[in-house]
């Protein structure tokens, strides 16, 4: 992404009465979640505001979540905060992304498209490594 363009999300992302781009999980996340078991870890990346990450964690799994926008993940805090659910969220570049752990499942939505080649590359063949297959349902 172009660093000196300010994309139109950040505005949404410093607000809380407006909604960037939905206020509902990705419709993938209804349709696999039933893999997952109730000790899953999922990581997003590029989470946003957290929709995502937010229903998840509600709904009892382990949510780690990053976004290169600060703003993006002080609105995701504020929105755990407001519904009392737990996310590990912070801000981090999915191109230089160090995974540490193991996860079920790993997402990212909306997101590859705005980083080069070699990054996008580098973060799925990381997120391959980086996920259980031997421990879904
Ligand atoms: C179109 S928004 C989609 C947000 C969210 N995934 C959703 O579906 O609502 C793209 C998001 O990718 C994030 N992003 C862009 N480049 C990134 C990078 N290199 N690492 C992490 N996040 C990035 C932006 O900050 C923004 O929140």
């Amino acid at each position: 992404m172009d660093k000196d363009l300010v994309p139109f999300w950040e505005k949404s992302y410093q607000e809380d009465d407006t909604i960037a781009f939905s206020d509902q999980p990705n419709t993938t996340i209804t349709e696999f979640e039933h893999l997952l078991h109730m000790q899953s870890k999922v990581l997003e990346a590029g989470c946003g505001e957290g929709q995502n990450a937010v229903y998840l964690a509600q709904k009892g799994y382990q949510v780690d979540a990053f976004d290169l926008s600060e703003h993006g993940i002080a609105k995701l805090k504020r929105r755990c905060e407001q519904s009392n659910a737990q996310v590990n969220a912070f801000v981090a570049d999915l191109t230089t992304y160090q995974f540490k752990q193991y996860y079920d499942m790993i997402l990212c939505f909306g997101t590859l498209h705005f980083v080069d080649k070699d990054g996008w590359k580098r973060f799925i063949s990381n997120a391959k490594e980086y996920t259980n297959i031997d421990n879904m349902k």
